[in-house]
């Protein structure tokens, strides 16, 4: 399956399916697109295994809540299909993310990371925000602020 896998920019449409299936208990009721999809500056990425959509995430431009000062983006629905987690395809695709925003001059990356995935952050180096804690009004889980230095 790895050998296989290729990161690609994608329309966010494209990746629909995946943050529901994964992110939104397959609920078909769940709006999955986010209203800042088709803003300038979001950019959306699909990890390909012979053929399939087996990872998704998407980036937008947006002020981090931690360092304001900075060029930074919000990292938002970063999932693996449940058929590959922990194969390191997560981690391919959101190193890759990094890499092409880092390169393009942007300074940091932040997100409401889901309590359950900090430990999937924390191996890719992000760091934690103390006292950030808080429910997501989306899904009612248990989130921390979390960011990456580019
Ligand atoms: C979190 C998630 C995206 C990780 O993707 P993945 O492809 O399974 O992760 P990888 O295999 O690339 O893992 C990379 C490393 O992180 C670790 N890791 C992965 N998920 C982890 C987790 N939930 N908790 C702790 N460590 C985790 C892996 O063990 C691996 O460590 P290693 O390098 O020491 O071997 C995936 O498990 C997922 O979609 N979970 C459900 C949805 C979710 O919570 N998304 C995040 C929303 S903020």
């Amino acid at each position: 399956m790895a050998e296989d896998f290729q990161i690609h920019r994608v329309a966010s449409t494209e990746l629909h399916d995946l943050r529901r299936r994964v992110l939104r208990n397959n609920d078909p009721a769940i709006d999955v697109g986010d209203p800042r999809d088709d803003h300038e500056g979001a950019e959306h990425y699909a990890g390909v295994a012979n053929g399939q959509v087996v990872v998704c995430a998407s980036v937008y431009p947006s002020a981090s809540p931690i360092h304001p000062e900075l060029v930074t983006y919000q990292l938002r629905y970063m999932a693996t299909d449940f058929s590959v987690q922990g194969r390191g395809l997560g981690a391919q695709v959101l190193t890759a993310i990094c890499d092409s925003l880092r390169a393009r001059g942007v300074q940091e990356v932040w997100a409401n990371g889901r309590d359950s995935a900090l430990g999937f952050y924390q191996r890719l180096g992000w760091q934690l925000v103390e006292g950030s804690e808080h429910l997501s009004p989306y899904t009612q889980l248990p989130h921390t602020v979390i960011f990456n230095s580019l």
